[in-house]
């Protein structure tokens, strides 16, 4: 459930109308719902509730300071998976003991720099990561907490680019080696055990592949305490996929993951932590944009929009299907026709839709992307030197640019011509 509705004949984020932050922002823009952010977070408190557990959005779905804000202040923790992300997760005020750090290739610095501000928990991915760790704690006179993200071999039946628990994919150590890495980690001084950490990909629709990967986890805890490590908390990873169309997906619900992670995992003892990123900011967004054209075609029809590839590249990288709508109502059997959905990039992978029935669209109408707050603003570039688009968050019946279109000269002056030339 979302927060973006029709009213009065207009598609609105709560109680603001789209037009009207479309004549303050002008066109293309992200928009996000702070309510639907919040329910979303919520959900997944109250599905693994009453165990500890910690949410720790992956702020790599969605990173604007001003939602992770509204996030942190609800309780959530982050999970980071740069030094970037983590002073993204700090500028928003969330404490280093909120902010667990992922990422299979942690350089020296990112490791330095969230010892020093204060951190939750490393998920190392390798040994020659657990070695670098363990130096860089030991210089610093402090005590790295860590949990070994193990690869399960567990097939998540997912888009092959967003699948991680696979024994081929680049992630986490074999879970069968666990024991021999969790010995070394044992004697490295700058390490602390803590935990096991697992994550097996992204937009995962059924429960079985998070099962078997947990099934294994909850075996993995009592063999490794079995030989002495302490294990207090298990990190899940994120991965539950949300519903892209209006009518023919129903991935499980929180609460059903919830009840599963309880079943599975709910008598060891840990505290659980997860990582869902998609399923609290991807239905929380919009991204809307203007029609430029309308062109005929040999045979098909263009709606050539000021929105591209570059500002929301899923289309174009893993074939994903958005909902696009109109933002103004149409009335009930208007007639529809089939158009070809492209933006202007000089690409013929610019196209966000083929033959996709939409209402009949002149020049200057608004339409509006659905589940675009997940993977969107955060992947967007500049590729064809178009600027990156605003995000405005909107909520109640406030609204407020959160992070702003650059001018040109901005972008221009980042560039610099050498006086050798
Ligand atoms: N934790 C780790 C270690 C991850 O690698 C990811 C996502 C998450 C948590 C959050 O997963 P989520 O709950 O959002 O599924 N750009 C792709 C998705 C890439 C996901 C990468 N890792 C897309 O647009 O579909």
């Amino acid at each position: 459930m979302d927060h973006f509705l029709y009213r009065d004949g207009a598609l609105h984020a709560e109680d603001v109308a789209i037009p009207e932050i479309a004549a303050a922002v002008g066109t293309p823009f992200y928009v996000y719902s702070a309510a639907t952010l919040t329910r979303h977070y919520r959900l997944f408190t109250e599905a693994l509730t009453p165990l500890p557990h910690l949410v720790c959005f992956a702020i790599k779905s969605l990173s604007n300071v001003a939602v992770l804000k509204l996030l942190g202040d609800l309780g959530a923790g982050m999970d980071v998976v740069s030094g970037g992300e983590y002073r993204r997760a700090k500028a928003a005020g969330v404490p280093g003991s909120r902010i667990v750090f992922s990422g299979v290739g942690k350089t020296r610095e990112e490791m330095r720099l969230a010892l020093e501000g204060g951190i939750r928990q490393f998920n190392v991915e390798s040994e020659p990561e657990m070695r670098a760790l363990s130096e860089v704690a030991t210089a610093l006179g402090v005590v790295a907490p860590i949990a070994v993200r193990v690869n399960p071999d567990v097939d998540a039946r997912t888009h092959a680019k967003i699948a991680t628990g696979k024994s081929e994919n680049k992630f986490g150590i074999p879970i069968a080696r666990a024991s021999e890495v969790y010995a070394e980690a044992a004697r490295l001084p700058g390490l602390r055990v803590v935990g096991i950490d697992v994550h097996i990909g992204s937009q995962l629709t059924e429960l079985a592949p998070f099962e078997a990967a947990y099934t294994k986890v909850a075996e993995l805890t009592q063999r490794l305490r079995g030989e002495g490590h302490v294990i207090e908390r298990l990190d899940l990873g994120g991965g539950l996929g949300i519903p892209y169309t209006r009518s023919n997906e129903a991935p499980p619900l929180p609460s059903d993951y919830g009840a599963m992670v309880k079943r599975v995992l709910g008598g060891l003892g840990c505290e659980i932590e997860i990582e869902p990123g998609r399923l609290i900011s991807g239905n929380s967004g919009l991204l809307v944009a203007s029609v430029i054209y309308v062109k005929q075609g040999e045979g098909r029809d263009f709606l050539i929009l000021d929105a591209a590839m570059n500002d929301l590249v899923r289309p174009a990288m893993y074939e994903a299907h958005h909902d696009i709508i109109p933002v103004t109502e149409p009335p009930p059997a208007s007639p529809t026709q089939p158009f070809d959905v492209v933006g202007p990039v000089c690409e013929t992978g610019d196209t966000f839709a083929r033959g996709r029935e939409m209402p009949l669209l002149a020049e200057g109408d608004l339409v509006a992307f659905r589940s675009a707050g997940a993977y969107g603003a955060v992947m967007a570039s500049e590729y064809n030197s178009r600027p990156l688009i605003p995000e405005v968050l909107v909520k109640g019946d406030h609204f407020a640019v959160i992070r702003a279109r650059p001018s040109f000269d901005e972008i221009l002056n980042r560039d610099t011509i050498p006086s050798w030339l």
